[in-house]
């Protein structure tokens, strides 16, 4: 495996791939990878000749600088992990040689980033665009890999693909959860034992109201998720939205829609916790 720092080797080893005809699948990570990251290793090895891992914690995507502050940063354990995996190239830049000067570019992803994640925090969306645009002009790969627990951010990253004119597939892959059925997040290290031991019932509550399509209608159907989770003291919802899977707006009821998802974020303590789950 080997682990490139700056642009100039990378576009190196990007045109020996493509001079030797081998198919590029790309990984992007912030790192403290976990079995999530490493399902998206996995899909991408099985379809690509070689596959780039990038980690990179993106300063533009967060709003709030103790949240950047705290992100957990475990780079020896993920290189280890990348390597037992089969990886073949791993890019792990600093911020100056990824933005040597400030990205002001703003894009316009229409409505996709006016609801849930992007309403409550500003500029993450523009942030993710930024890194992800960055990352597919230095490595055009066939193909790049994102979970489906960032529900919205993969909306928004196929719109940002037309908007750059972009070749590289984006490939969804499933959520990953803990025996428990939290979704993995590198996110959860952050938990203290009390958080950790209730953050189950976000997954419980959205399974169970899936159950409810059909004897409920949208309105009861958010409004029985938020106060169920809100009824354990150790979480709180900050938002539960049922959505077009496409749009992202708002349902009124399941029968008007094709595919329609609920998403939801809640504070565990300090920690933001983000899952969904398919209605319909
Ligand atoms: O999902 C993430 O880890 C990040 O948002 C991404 C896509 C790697 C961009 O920094």
């Amino acid at each position: 495996m080997e682990v490139i720092n700056n642009k100039r080797e990378l576009v190196a080893s990007i045109n020996q791939c493509k001079k030797e005809g081998k198919s590029i699948g790309l990984v992007p990570t912030m790192g403290a990878l976990h079995e999530g990251h490493l399902s998206l290793v996995k899909e991408a090895l099985k379809d690509n000749d070689v596959i780039f891992v990038s980690i990179f914690v993106n300063p533009t995507q967060f709003n709030n600088s103790k949240d950047l502050e705290t992100y957990p940063r475990t780079l020896e354990n993920d290189l280890q992990l990348l390597k037992e995996a089969g990886c073949s190239y791993v890019f792990t830049p600093s911020v100056e040689e990824i933005y040597p000067e400030p990205d002001n570019r703003i894009f316009d992803f229409g409505y996709l980033d006016t609801v849930m994640e992007g309403a409550n925090r500003p500029g993450h969306f523009n942030g993710v665009g930024q890194i992800v645009s960055k990352l597919l002009t230095l490595i055009p790969a066939n193909k790049a890999y994102f979970g489906m627990k960032d529900f919205q951010q993969v909306a928004i990253i196929k719109q940002l693909v037309k908007i750059i004119k972009s070749d590289t597939e984006i490939v969804k892959c499933p959520i990953i959860r803990e025996s428990d059925g939290l979704a993995k997040s590198s996110r959860n290290a952050l938990l203290t034992i009390e958080h950790r031991k209730n953050a189950p019932i976000i997954h419980a509550s959205l399974k169970k109201a899936s159950t409810f399509v059909g004897d409920k209608n949208v309105k009861d159907i958010e409004e029985w998720v938020i106060n169920e989770i809100n009824s354990n003291q150790y979480l709180e919802v900050e938002y539960f939205k049922i959505i077009d899977e496409d749009t992202l707006q708002p349902v009124d009821k399941f029968e008007n829609h094709n595919g329609v998802v609920g998403c939801i974020t809640v504070q565990a303590g300090n920690v933001r916790l983000i899952d969904n789950i398919t209605f319909k």
